[in-house]
């Protein structure tokens, strides 16, 4: 079995990341799943942006969590890149459930709250996940090990994923101590030995960020259970010789 490919933030390697071209790209791109962050706006509505400050990927300055929804609408995201694209904005985590709706795809959401509060995202992710029937095509993510739990508690059929970077000798005994189903590891940290303990515990292994063709390969051979990358059309045309 080749391993999944989650487009990771989108097919982010070639349009603005964490928005609706970049997601509709992924699926062009023969990805069998999406990578999203999610965190809260100013009105407690649901963004897909990854970083908290809105300076990198946005013409905007200042903090997510400071301005409303409205306000997020008019700014451009990342046309930039190449300025044959068209400027776009930032979608809301329902617009994205939309889209994914009607399609094949499987999704990563990945909960943007490890370096600032975001009370009741779980929730409100949650509620948008069963609005859109996608409970069983979404793993959702974070590096706030007791928002997993929380996630658990409030709907125990969800997927987990325990997201890490390093420097944790036994990370499959973190992810059953929070109830998650799967490792999301670093690229750097997949061994052999970390895909057999992995399995052995009963955990799926998720890799990130895999942008180069050695390491795709490598990990398709280690029968790593999916990668997570900014190119998955390379990725898909590797598998396929493979
Ligand atoms: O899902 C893995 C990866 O997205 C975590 O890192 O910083 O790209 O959100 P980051
Ligand atoms: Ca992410």
């Amino acid at each position: 079995m080749q391993p999944l490919i989650f487009a990771h933030r989108g097919a982010s390697g070639r349009y603005p990341e964490n928005t609706l071209p970049a997601f509709q790209a992924a699926l062009r791109h023969h990805a069998d799943g999406i990578e999203l962050d999610v965190q809260l706006t100013k009105d407690q509505q649901v963004v897909v942006i990854h970083d908290h400050f809105l300076d990198r990927a946005t013409d905007g300055t200042g903090l997510v969590s400071h301005h409303t929804l409205a306000e997020l609408r008019q700014l451009r995201v990342g046309n930039w890149l190449d300025e044959r694209l068209h400027p776009t904005t930032i979608p809301t985590f329902e617009e994205v459930c939309a889209f994914v709706a009607y399609t094949p795809l499987l999704m990563l959401v990945e909960l943007k709250n490890f370096l600032l509060p975001q009370p009741s995202l779980e929730e409100k992710v949650i509620e948008l996940i069963k609005k859109y029937q996608l409970e069983h095509r979404v793993v959702i993510s974070s590096f706030n090990y007791d928002s997993l739990l929380h996630v658990k508690q409030l709907a125990g059929d969800l997927r987990t994923g325990l997201l890490y970077i390093g420097r944790l000798r036994t990370p499959w005994e973190m992810a059953l101590r929070f109830q998650a189903d799967q490792l999301h590891a670093p690229q750097e940290e997949i061994t052999a030995s970390l895909v057999e303990e992995t399995r052995r515990h009963g955990l799926t292994l998720y890799g990130w960020t895999i942008n180069d063709v050695k390491g795709m390969k490598n990990l398709a051979k280690l029968q790593i259970d999916g990668i997570i990358t900014n190119y998955p059309l390379r990725a898909y045309k590797q598998f396929s010789k493979m």
